[in-house]
């Protein structure tokens, strides 16, 4: 049997994490062990409703108001994810660490703040083990301009993303055991086995 873990793919735009969360799902799938892959914002049905409002190119809402809709889209998944915790492995693409990564270390939003909220939303749910993925300002910008279409969040300058992901690395160097960091700068199939050999022994 598998440990029912919540495992977590973070980095900036452009790090690949959305690609290997759902080679990990495919992997699971194979071995017919049961998962759940959610997205933040979105996800659920009404956090979904709110990723549309948040990601929107026409929506221009100011720092603390983006926190309260990221929580909110949040809140909207609790149901969702405290169903599973513990029952079934949960993937999540962005959690926790997006939003300090993002509203704190990148636009300044008070850290208190956000950690309160999320420490009321979460109580005791808990993240077992983080895939951070680091990208170089060169390969960000090519994989952006990849994109067929750019949202509200992925137009920020270069200088932006790259303190967001400074922000992630001093998460994740702060609690380092529970964390992998993948160099999403080298080759994907390379990173694609680095990643599902370490999810073989976590699980
Ligand atoms: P995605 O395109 O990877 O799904 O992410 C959407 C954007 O939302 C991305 O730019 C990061 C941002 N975001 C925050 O700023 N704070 C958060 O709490 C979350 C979950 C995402």
């Amino acid at each position: 049997m598998s440990k029912k873990l919540v495992i977590v793919f973070e980095g900036i735009e452009g790090s690949g994490k959305s690609y290997h969360l759902n080679e990990v799902s495919k992997h699971l799938k194979k071995k017919n062990i049961d998962h759940i892959k959610i997205r933040e914002p979105g996800g659920s049905q009404n956090s979904e409703k709110i990723r549309k409002l948040i990601l929107n190119n026409k929506s221009s809402f100011n720092k603390e108001t983006d926190l309260l809709l990221y929580l909110a889209a949040r809140s909207e998944n609790l149901l969702l994810l405290k169903k599973y915790y513990k029952k079934k492995i949960i993937l999540i693409d962005r959690f926790v660490d997006s939003t300090i990564a993002y509203q704190h270390y990148g636009l300044g939003v008070n850290l208190k703040l956000i950690k309160f909220i999320n420490n009321y939303l979460l109580k005791k749910f808990k993240v077992n083990f983080t895939f951070l993925n680091i990208v170089n300002k060169k390969n960000m910008i090519k994989r952006l301009k990849l994109r067929k279409s750019l949202n509200r969040y992925d137009k920020f300058n270069n200088n932006f993303y790259q303190k967001v992901q400074k922000g992630f690395m001093r998460l994740a160097k702060r609690k380092i055991k529970k964390y992998k960091i993948v160099n999403s700068n080298l080759d994907i199939s390379y990173n694609k086995s680095l990643i599902l050999n370490k999810i073989d022994k976590l699980i």
